[in-house]
């Protein structure tokens, strides 16, 4: 019968619903009010793409998905996390985000910027304790720590809310490279590291964590191209957060670059 990937995804996006629920039922100690902020933000209606990765490619490695969901819930707190910062007036300054009020909008900006530093250790906290044997867990620490940070989706943040236009000899080509990177880094990072965390915690070998890396790589730079053509193209209501802000925050993008019919035929 034919892969229906809209079925696996509702069906996968369930469990993970679940869990994310569970782990952010958080400990005596987390104020309230801190709380209802990181639940707002991680179980707002997301897509799941990143998390649903993580279990697809443990499956594909041949164990079950149950093994995965520890790092698939790790990752989707950094995801949701970068959401929460990425919207602060300081960087992109969007007040919509999964089609509700972003974070900080509704909590104020204090604690929008805290339940993101809490949501980013709370992935490692979910990784340590319960991915095993240790060493794997130590090992998904790792590379969701890499993908995450300074050389990872945290710079190519940096880069892209910097902004400027590389001025060279070749403006163009610098410019295709810049771009590329950035979004490689801000967006590709973490798509990467879902296939890298299913495949690290089916224990798969070498080659497969590469086949799989070399597609989330692909994958990734779609993605965000993809993201930038719904900012030009897509309507709020569809994409739950404004549409049409790139362009006046002067951001460097696929459609910006090269206009919306060859990003389409890019994204393809
Ligand atoms: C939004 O990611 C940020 C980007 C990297 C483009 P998603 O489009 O996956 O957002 P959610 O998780 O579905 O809200
Ligand atoms: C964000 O890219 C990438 C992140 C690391 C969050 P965008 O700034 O284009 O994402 P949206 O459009 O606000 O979701
Ligand atoms: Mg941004
Ligand atoms: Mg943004
Ligand atoms: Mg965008």
């Amino acid at each position: 019968s034919a892969f229906d990937l809209t079925r696996v995804a509702d069906t996968l996006r369930a469990r993970i619903d679940a869990s994310l629920d569970a782990y952010c039922e958080l400990s005596d100690g987390c104020p309230d009010e801190l709380q209802a902020a990181i639940r707002y933000s991680l179980l707002a209606p997301g897509k799941r793409l990143r998390p649903i990765l993580v279990l697809m490619a443990t499956r594909a490695c041949g164990r079950q998905v149950e093994v995965a969901l520890p790092a698939a819930c790790a990752v989707e707190m950094v995801h949701a996390y970068s959401l929460i910062h990425d919207d602060l007036p300081a960087m992109d300054d969007d007040d919509l985000r999964r089609g509700q009020p972003a974070c900080h909008k509704k909590f104020g900006e204090a604690t929008a910027i805290l339940a993101g530093d809490a949501l980013l250790t709370l992935a490692f906290e979910v990784l340590a304790r319960e991915v095993h044997p240790p060493r794997v867990a130590a090992a998904c620490c790792g590379a969701l720590a890499r993908a995450a940070g300074a050389s990872g989706m945290v710079g190519g943040q940096a880069d892209d809310v910097a902004g400027h236009l590389p001025t060279s000899d070749n403006p163009e080509s610098r410019s295709t490279h810049t771009l590329e990177s950035i979004h490689n880094r801000k967006t590709g990072a973490m798509i990467c590291v879902a296939l890298r965390l299913g495949a690290l915690v089916a224990e798969a070998d070498q080659t497969q964590i590469e086949a799989l890396e070399n597609y989330g790589r692909c994958v990734g730079l779609a993605f965000q191209i993809t993201d930038d053509l719904l900012d030009v193209q897509g309507q709020e209501a569809a994409i739950g957060k404004r549409a049409g802000k790139d362009s006046v925050r002067g951001k460097l993008t696929f459609p910006g670059l090269f206009g919306a019919e060859e990003s389409s035929r890019r994204a393809e």
